[in-house]
């Protein structure tokens, strides 16, 4: 299986939320890392369809999906972001509404909702009203409505928003379990969602693919190194402004400072491992100074 975008373009009037973007993703799980308004959301909803390309294709094994239509949404599931239910349902029935919409059969059905529901931790609130649930527990609900239907490609839009540490341990578990000989795109801003269980990482920024890679890549690729520095309180705020400062600790004698730089930015400071954190803050992060000069 190989799903090709190929040079993607989406413009709402003249500003390009997704721009020239290129990219064959085959099986495995690959995770979408971008702030806010880097163009995730619109670039997923082409993938699903729901949005026209201003120029570009996508290809599914090398047919246009818009072409395919009813064909690729079968093998389709899908998390959007702002995840609409049904309040006065239970969380079985809509899951079986749902499965009947995607066409799944009765029977299979029911087994399916059963199965999933545990795999979501939702078996006890499986006859709650859906207005009754937690954020938590609806974005659950959500991830197993995508589910459903066994998809070969699953696209997840920020599905670990509202989720709680033990649900984030449990969605990634199960993430990886699905993902066996599956495609599954998942978007989010936060690093330690995907760190773990992405194999290859998309760094969206302003419509484009700043870099790609394994996480391992991604790290190498980084352009800064990374350095702890112990300074005196008063001496803080100068690193603060001709540095990216990744992290800043109270300790005797001072404020240790994990620093970006190209350099070792004094004779003292040691140099430390990256981390995905880091190149986060490399990619997308700002100095503090640069902060002031937008007031
Ligand atoms: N329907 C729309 N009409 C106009 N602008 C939009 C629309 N959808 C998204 N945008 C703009 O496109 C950019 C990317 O948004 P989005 O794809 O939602 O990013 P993300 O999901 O990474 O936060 C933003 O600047 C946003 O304001
Ligand atoms: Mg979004």
């Amino acid at each position: 299986m190989q799903l090709e975008i190929e040079d993607l373009t989406k413009k709402f009037q003249d500003t390009a939320a997704v721009s020239h973007v290129s990219y064959t993703m085959e099986k495995g799980v690959y995770g979408l890392l971008g702030v806010n308004g880097a163009g995730k959301t619109t670039l997923m909803r082409m993938l699903c369809t729901l949005l026209k390309p201003s120029n570009g294709r996508i290809l599914l094994d090398g047919e246009d999906i818009f072409e395919m239509g009813a064909a690729y949404r079968k093998v389709l599931g899908y998390l959007p972001q702002d995840f609409g239910f049904y309040p006065d349902l239970t969380v079985k029935d809509y899951l079986m509404y749902i499965a009947s919409i995607k066409g799944v059969h009765r029977a299979a059905a029911r087994k399916r909702v059963k199965e999933l529901l545990g795999q979501v931790g939702l078996s006890k609130a499986a006859d709650k009203k859906m207005k009754k649930l937690s954020g938590g527990m609806k974005r659950r609900v959500g991830i197993a409505q995508a589910m459903l239907n066994h998809p070969a490609i699953l696209i997840l839009d920020e599905p670990t928003s509202g989720l709680d540490p033990n649900e984030r341990i449990r969605f990634r578990n199960l993430i990886s379990e699905f993902s066996q000989d599956r495609l599954v795109l998942l978007s989010t801003h936060i690093v330690s969602d995907i760190e773990s269980i992405a194999n290859e990482i998309l760094l969206m920024k302003d419509g484009e693919f700043l870099h790609t890679g394994t996480p391992e890549e991604i790290l190498e690729g980084m352009p800064e190194r990374v350095w702890r520095l112990t300074v005196p309180v008063h001496e803080a705020s100068k690193y603060d402004k001709n540095y990216k400062v990744a992290n800043r600790k109270n300790v005797p004698g001072g404020i240790m400072l994990r620093i970006l730089s190209k350099e070792r930015p004094h004779p003292e400071a040691e140099e430390e491992i990256p981390t995905l954190e880091d190149v986060f803050l490399s990619y997308f992060g700002e100095k503090a100074g640069e902060e002031d000069a937008i007031l």
